[in-house]
């Protein structure tokens, strides 16, 4: 399969450049610039990321790259362009004035390859505190704006291009254009990626790779597991045991409607109710991070108990997606943990099964993209993302029955409102948080002295930032009124405004 290369300098829109080349429908992997794979016969480029360093910091990234510069067509982004200017004779000094935001770049040679199809003149977003100065006299220049002369150059004689500005932010207004001269002009990429390339090519890998053995998988009902599981149905059968645990702790009637969509998809799954145990372990405990740790153990036990029951099976399948992956070795490191997530993380060393991973390749947009094109209803592959401890991390307090099921009709009523305003498929993710409080109010002539409830709705687009929506005021008039009118036990509804950062998507 033929790919592109990124080199990843640290820089925080690595990412995004990887998304970008791949909505050109070529396939491309991130690598640290401290672990450059090896340039085998199907990468048919590079491109060097931007990073938080100057190149004249003493420890700077400064990767070798003999095996690639003049070798085979490379892209140098923002401190990749720096890099090369640098490290091969020419000279990167601070910027006069920092470069910041946008600028407009004029196009001096329209021919040129990489320069190919941009307008005259058009908006770039620049980001740094550097810029280069001068470059030997193989390099020319091809593009400048009002303060930064050598905007964009490559060097004669060699496939090599860079460009000190960031193409593949939205405000780079024709980055696509750009990039898709380098990978498909430049590099000569087919852009035939596409889900039903995926998927054809990883059904076939996932047939080499487990001949007749059997497969174990957790679903959640959430994207990524059901993704996971339908393509691995599809390449081994009933080999494909799924096992879908009730914690108690998922939306009201979640369970069993998702179950029924399973069976439904031909998937060979199992239920397991085991409220029970987790209703007794949480029975008194408050404190966020011991009930995390809690639901995460029940359910490594749950799970386990059950896939021993199926005899000689050899692998785990995990719904890994490709942040996941390259958060685990990036050049930053792991980043620290604000919130234990548990997930299935550690059921793989008590199992010792072989782990299968077949979305560790894709981000989370492509998953859904893969998923539709597998044929799951819109109603799995739009939902909003649900974590692993459900509605234990939005019970403030102390977990009961009683308070789960609290929980459960106001998130429904909020939920069904967003799905019948139009509003679900416009927020990212929504919830009800039932917090540890109680106030007075008054129903009829009666006083009441009942719970308030908090309801959370936001963007993001991967959780990692996020801020509030602005839902409409008498939307939430709306759902408060039902809420307060339909739920016994709640008398006050509250509207989440927290961005995140500071505040965190969940409570706890
Ligand atoms: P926070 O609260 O950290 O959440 O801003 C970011 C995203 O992660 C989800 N989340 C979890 N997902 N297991 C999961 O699978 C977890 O333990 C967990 N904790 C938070 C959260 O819902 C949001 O989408």
């Amino acid at each position: 399969m033929e790919k592109i290369i990124i080199l990843d300098f640290g820089s925080q829109y690595t990412q995004l450049i990887a998304r970008r080349v791949r909505e050109l429908n070529v396939y491309c992997e991130i690598h640290p610039f401290n672990k450059i794979p090896a340039m085998d016969s199907s990468v048919r480029g590079v491109i060097l990321s931007g990073s938080p360093y100057s190149v004249r910091d003493q420890v700077a990234p400064r990767p070798d790259l003999s095996q690639i510069k003049g070798k085979l067509p490379l892209l140098g982004v923002c401190y990749g362009a720096q890099y090369l200017a640098y490290a091969y004779g020419g000279d990167v000094m601070p910027a006069p004035s920092r470069e910041y935001g946008r600028a407009m770049l004029t196009v001096g040679d329209k021919d040129d390859e990489l320069m190919k199809n941009l307008p005259a003149t058009t908006q770039v977003w620049m980001s740094h505190g550097d810029t280069i100065t001068a470059v030997p006299a193989n390099y020319r220049v091809l593009a400048s704006t009002e303060d930064v002369r050598l905007a964009a150059y490559r060097i004669e004689g060699e496939r090599t291009w860079a460009i000190q500005f960031h193409p593949e932010v939205y405000h780079s207004t024709d980055g696509t254009q750009l990039l898709k001269n380098f990978v498909v002009g430049i590099c000569g990429c087919a852009q035939s990626w596409t889900s039903e390339s995926f998927v054809e090519s990883t059904v076939r890998e996932l047939r080499e790779k487990l001949g007749d053995d059997k497969v174990v998988l957790g679903l959640s009902g959430g994207v990524d597991s059901t993704v996971a599981a339908v393509l691995l149905h599809k390449a081994i059968g009933e080999r494909l045991y799924c096992i879908f645990v009730d914690s108690g702790l998922l939306r009201k009637n979640e369970f069993d409607d998702v179950l029924e969509s399973y069976k439904h998809m031909g998937l060979n799954v199992k239920g397991v109710k085991a409220h029970d145990r987790f209703y007794g372990d949480l029975a008194g405990v408050s404190d966020p991070e011991r009930k995390r740790k809690i639901i995460g153990r029940d359910f490594v036990e749950v799970f386990n108990d059950e896939a021993q029951r199926i005899k000689d099976v050899r692998w785990l399948a995990q719904g890994t997606i490709y942040p996941d992956v390259i958060e685990s070795c990036s050049v930053n490191g792991p980043s620290a943990t604000i919130k234990s997530h548990h997930n299935v993380g550690g059921l793989p060393e008590k199992m010792h099964l072989k782990i299968v991973e077949p979305l560790r390749l894709l981000f989370k947009d492509e998953v859904r993209r893969v998923g539709r094109s597998l044929g799951i209803s819109e109603l799995l592959i739009g939902r909003h993302p649900f974590p692993g401890p459900g509605l234990a991390i939005r019970i403030l307090g102390e977990i009961t029955p009683e308070r789960v099921a609290i929980l459960q009709e106001v998130d429904k009523i909020y939920i069904d409102a967003l799905r019948r305003d139009g509003l679900y498929d416009k927020v990212w993710q929504a919830g009800a948080i039932l917090l540890p409080v109680k106030s007075v109010g008054v129903m009829g002539d009666e006083r009441t002295y009942e719970s308030c409830v908090a309801l959370r709705a936001v963007t993001s687009t991967d959780g990692m930032t996020a801020d509030w929506v602005h839902l409409p005021y008498e939307f939430l008039a709306g759902v408060s009124n039902d809420i307060i009118n339909k739920v016994k036990g709640v008398n006050r509804v509250v509207y989440d405004i927290s961005s995140k950062p500071p505040a965190t998507i969940e409570w706890e």
